[in-house]
């Protein structure tokens, strides 16, 4: 082989090499761009309009006017982050998928008397508008700093503006003293004597289910029920219900507030009591109320749980789990709420029946990096239907 030949097959190689990783760049260069034209990419890092993370957990979207707004708890690093060190964050967008941060929309206080002071735990806020006083009004669960997960109180705040700042009004433990809606003669007789310190005949008892769980529900009958996870929802007629999960989380109820929805009324029901539900999310679609919740396990994923109903008050039947598929990023499925908990079900203002179903993957060693899953919700036959997507579109729904 002459010197020449072989310098001309060193550049020959040489060039069939460049051509191929220059090919492998441009088209991975191509899928990354179509994939950042996704609006929607479940699992990933989503960056606001400063190229930050969004910092809204737990969250919840109220629609005003056009415009969408995303209220969450804000994080900060580390495992103390899911203590409230900065407040409630909100974020505008018109379309859902690109955010602007507007600030801390509740503010925690430095105030150590204060119930929502520095260090306390403000978890899952929910704002919803009321007409009738022209006020947004945000709803959260609170936990009294040092007190761990014992108060299993709800805290109400208010504001003029949808980004606030809001005002905080109160924290409580709902409906003290007063029986649900849905309580059996039987039950509300076992309550009556619970609360004397009395036995309960056995032909009492027996005619109880889940006795365990109703004494959960006496204990706190005088002070007010626990309320941790919770959402609120506006129906058709304007009404507000606070849905929270209450006695030790085995039970969750459906609570009716008051026209301004700065109170509850005292009229709830109790659903599936010794349920162990957790984040709550409702919708309405086509005559139907339809809520998404979790099981019990902590910041540790669980199958999501689906249950209908006519009436929001109920009854509500559990229907089977609505996800399916994998999620590739961390091979979990419908066993694991593709390693999310639901947080909320959105509707679009521009295209009402169309849901988007809101889960957090929760990050505890470091709070801040929490990650949202956001997907599409299919109604068929009567029950939710929520399929994991590596990335997707709005134009998905058409
Ligand atoms: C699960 C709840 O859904 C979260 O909001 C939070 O309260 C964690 N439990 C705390 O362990």
């Amino acid at each position: 082989m002459t010197k020449m030949f072989r310098q001309y097959r060193i550049v020959a190689n040489i060039s069939v090499i460049l051509v191929f990783v220059f090919s492998t760049l441009l088209v991975k260069a191509k899928e990354q761009a179509s994939k950042q034209k996704a609006d929607f990419n479940p699992g990933k890092i989503w960056h606001d309009n400063n190229g930050v993370h969004i910092n809204a957990h737990g969250g919840g979207v109220l629609h005003h006017k056009g415009q969408y707004y995303w209220f969450g708890e804000h994080k900060i690093a580390g495992s103390e982050g899911n203590k409230a060190h900065v407040g409630v964050h909100v974020y505008s967008s018109s379309n859902l998928t690109s955010w602007k941060d507007a600030g801390i929309a509740l503010k925690v206080s430095d105030d150590p008397s204060s119930d929502i002071v520095k260090g306390s735990v403000i978890e899952r806020p929910k704002v919803v508008y009321n007409k009738q006083t022209g006020k947004f009004v945000m709803w959260f669960h609170l936990e009294l700093k040092g007190q761990g997960y014992k108060a299993a109180r709800t805290g109400v705040a208010v504001s003029d503006k949808p980004t606030g700042p809001y005002l905080f009004i109160k924290s409580l433990r709902p409906n003290a003293k007063t029986y649900p809606m849905n309580i059996s003669k039987a039950e509300k007789q076992a309550v009556g004597l619970l609360l004397k310190g009395q036995e309960l005949p056995e032909t009492l008892a027996s005619n109880i289910d889940n006795l365990a769980v109703l004494k959960v529900f006496a204990r706190d009958f005088s002070g007010g029920q626990m309320a941790r996870d919770m959402t609120v929802y506006v129906d058709k007629d304007d009404k507000a219900y606070q849905v929270y999960s209450s006695e030790e989380n085995l039970t969750l109820h459906v609570s009716l507030l008051s026209d301004d929805y700065l109170s509850h009324t005292g009229i709830y029901t109790r659903l599936h009591p010794g349920g162990r539900n957790e984040a709550p999310a409702v919708a309405y679609h086509q005559g139907k109320y339809y809520l998404l919740t979790s099981g019990l396990s902590g910041w540790r994923p669980n199958p999501a749980r689906q249950y209908v109903a006519e009436q929001i008050m109920g009854p509500w039947k559990k229907l089977s789990n609505p996800t399916t598929g994998v999620n590739a990023q961390n091979n979990f499925g419908p066993e694991k709420t593709f390693g999310g908990q639901s947080t909320f079900l959105l509707e679009r203002y521009d295209q009402p029946g169309q849901f988007i179903a809101m889960f957090d993957i929760w990050r505890p060693k470091n709070a801040i990096d929490g990650r949202y899953i956001w997907l599409p919700v299919e109604f068929k036959n009567g029950a939710m239907f929520i399929k994991w997507q590596e990335n997707w579109q709005l134009n998905a729904f058409e």
